[in-house]
């Protein structure tokens, strides 16, 4: 178990204007920010970054997504991170998400689901070094 989690703030979600209400969520559910940027991803970034993916049949479409507009990247602190943050976030596709998460707040399908959130303490530190140098960290 590790205290870390790495999440982005979607387009979707920024281009509606929730980055405040998200940051909001995250902060009063305990985590505490160790690093953050308002950024824009490539097409070519945003299929390294979910080159796991690469595979799948929305691949094209996901990374066509996270390239159309800013994003806030973010490492995150808290005991059991990784597990607490994905209940804060609710379920991959927001209609099977819980009741006061972000994504069925502020999500609209399951492409466009306002937040990503790693799946394990290995991924965490993978996608946090993708977007953050050591001295970033704080
Ligand atoms: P995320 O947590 O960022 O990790 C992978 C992303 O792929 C996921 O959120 C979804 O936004 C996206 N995704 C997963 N399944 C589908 C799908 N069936 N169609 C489109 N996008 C998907």
């Amino acid at each position: 178990m590790s205290n870390l989690t790495f999440t982005m703030i979607k387009p979707d979600a920024v281009r509606n204007g929730n980055i405040g209400n998200i940051l909001q969520m995250i902060n009063n559910a305990g985590f505490r920010i160790v690093a953050m940027k308002y950024t824009r991803l490539s097409l070519d970034q945003a299929g390294k970054f979910y080159e796991v993916h690469k595979e799948r049949p929305f691949y094209g479409e996901l990374t066509e997504f996270m390239s159309s507009g800013s994003i806030v990247a973010a490492i995150l602190e808290k005991e059991n991170a990784v597990a607490d943050f994905r209940t804060l976030i609710g379920a991959t596709n927001p209609a099977q998400a819980e009741e006061g998460t972000i994504r069925k707040k502020y999500a609209t399908s399951i492409g466009e689901n306002a937040v990503h959130g790693s799946d394990s303490d290995e991924n965490a530190l993978i996608e946090g070094a993708f977007f953050f140098s050591g001295l970033e960290r704080f």
